[in-house]
This record gives structure tokens, C-alpha cells and sequence, in this order.
């Protein structure tokens, strides 16, 4: 079985998430004009904050684009579920990166159209330098669902009954999930050339024992990752205690 990705020590959650945030902003303080890849999810939510608390420390961001990996379709950029809306409270409003070179699927669009502007995006920008990621409770990567291809372009997606139902909890009751995205592709994920991968709490164990101990294969998308040569992941107790092997 292939195992070339990278599992850092697992520590405490803020440890790990401090771990990971440290990467970034090593990376970017070596590479001000690279091209980012950012994730979503309640897990980057205290990464973002170590970013933000880099920058104000000094740390820019003038130069660099950022990717996101998805947006949900039918959400307009300004409402406050929307993808766009997350970066923008948790990241883009609070550090200097213009706002022309922060890149986020259009939810707002027809779906086809939607898709196709970012993959024009993606294909702009060339290869992304450096991947954020989290991975879903049933192992998708950004919204790349169990049944999606090594090689899937960026694209329109139908999302899982599972992650409605786990991303529900940032809705208000009375809002439904949308049940449609955009993702960018496995493809373009796969390309990135380095890919880093944060997961906390126990409701990551499984798909993370999967990705790293299962087959590589389309039920468990971010088991692709192990066919990537340079993809580190930063792990919690709780998200990696069902690892057959505890630590790089
Ligand atoms: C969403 C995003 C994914 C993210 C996942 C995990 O589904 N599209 O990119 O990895 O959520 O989210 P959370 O961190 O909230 O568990």
C-alpha cells in the first residue's frame, strides 16, 4: 500500500491548527506572489485567525492569489452562508490581499457558467503552489464527493446526504443546505505542488484512517492524496486516533 503522505506528530487541536497556520505563513513569507489554494469549514476557522494575527504582525498578503476550492451554487457572494462571505469574515476583510487576486467559484451563476469561469480561473493561474485542505467526514476533498474520478475537472457537483447534513449546522434553521456546488476538480487538487491537510475531532477518524489505511479509491477521495509527492497532513489526537501509524 502506497503511504506517501506525510502524517505530522499528532498533538492538541490548537497545536495542530498552530502547526499547520506556522506553514502557511512560512510559505508565504518565501513566496509573497504564489498562488494559494484556501479551504473552507469550521476546522480552518482558527487557522484563518493565526493567519490574520500574522499579518498584523506584520506579514503581507498584497502579493500573493488565492484559490478557493468551492462555493455553493445558488448562494449570491454577499449572503452570509456563502463561501465568499466565510473568507471575507474569517480572512479576506482582515488582511491586506487585494481583493482582485482572491479567486472564489460564483454561486450566483448559472451552474455551467459558474463552472466554467473557474476553471478558466484555475487554468489562468497555472499550478497552485501550495493546497489547504480538510477533508469531509465521508473523505471528500472541497466538495469532490465518494464516487468522484482521480482525474475530475472542475465542475458542477450534486454534494452527499452526509455533508448537507454535517454542513447544516452553519445554517439557520429555517435555510436549507443547498444540495449543488462548484468544486474545483481532483485534477487541479492533484496538480498543486505541495498540498497541506488539517483535521480535527473525532468526527474526522474514520475518513482520515480511510484515506490513510483504506484503497485508494473513489469511495474515499482523499485517499488520492497518498499518490501525491508532497502532501503533509497536521492531525488532532481525536481525528487520528484511528491511524494504523501514529507519526511521519
Ligand atoms: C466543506 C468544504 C470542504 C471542507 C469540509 C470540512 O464541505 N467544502 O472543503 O473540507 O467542509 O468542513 P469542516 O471543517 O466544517 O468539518
Amino acid at each position: 500500500m502506497l503511504r506517501a503522505m506525510k502524517l505530522m506528530p499528532l498533538s492538541e487541536k490548537r497545536e495542530a491548527i498552530a502547526q499547520a497556520a506556522r506553514r502557511i505563513i512560512d510559505f508565504v513569507a518565501a513566496r509573497p506572489d504564489a498562488v494559494l489554494g484556501l479551504a473552507t469549514g469550521g476546522t480552518m476557522e482558527p487557522l484563518y485567525a493565526d493567519l490574520v494575527a500574522a499579518h498584523r504582525a506584520g506579514l503581507s498578503f498584497a502579493r500573493l492569489r488565492t484559490v478557493n476550492l468551492d462555493e455553493y451554487l445558488g448562494l449570491a457572494p454577499e449572503d452570509p452562508n456563502s463561501y465568499h462571505s466565510y473568507m471575507a469574515r474569517h480572512f479576506l476583510d482582515h488582511v491586506d490581499l487585494p481583493p482582485e487576486n482572491a479567486f472564489i467559484p460564483r454561486g450566483d451563476l448559472e451552474p455551467m457558467r459558474a463552472a466554467a469561469e473557474y476553471a478558466g480561473v484555475l487554468d489562468r493561474l497555472g499550478r497552485i503552489d501550495l493546497q489547504l485542505l480538510g477533508v469531509g467526514e465521508n473523505g471528500h476533498i472541497g466538495f469532490n464527493e465518494p464516487g468522484t474520478p482521480l482525474d475530475a475537472p472542475t465542475r458542477v457537483v450534486d454534494l452527499a446526504p452526509l455533508t448537507i447534513a454535517s454542513n447544516a449546522r452553519f445554517f439557520a434553521p429555517d435555510r436549507e443546505v443547498p444540495s449543488r456546488a462548484v468544486t474545483m476538480g481532483t485534477a487541479a487538487i492533484l496538480s498543486a505542488q505541495s498540498i497541506l491537510v488539517l483535521a480535527t475531532g473525532e468526527a474526522k477518524r474514520e475518513a482520515l484512517a480511510t484515506a490513510f489505511d483504506g484503497p485508494i479509491s473513489p469511495e474515499c477521495p482523499a485517499s488520492y492524496l497518498r499518490l501525491h509527492p508532497d502532501c503533509t497532513v497536521f492531525a488532532d489526537h481525536a481525528a487520528g486516533a484511528g491511524l494504523m501509524r501514529l507519526c511521519a
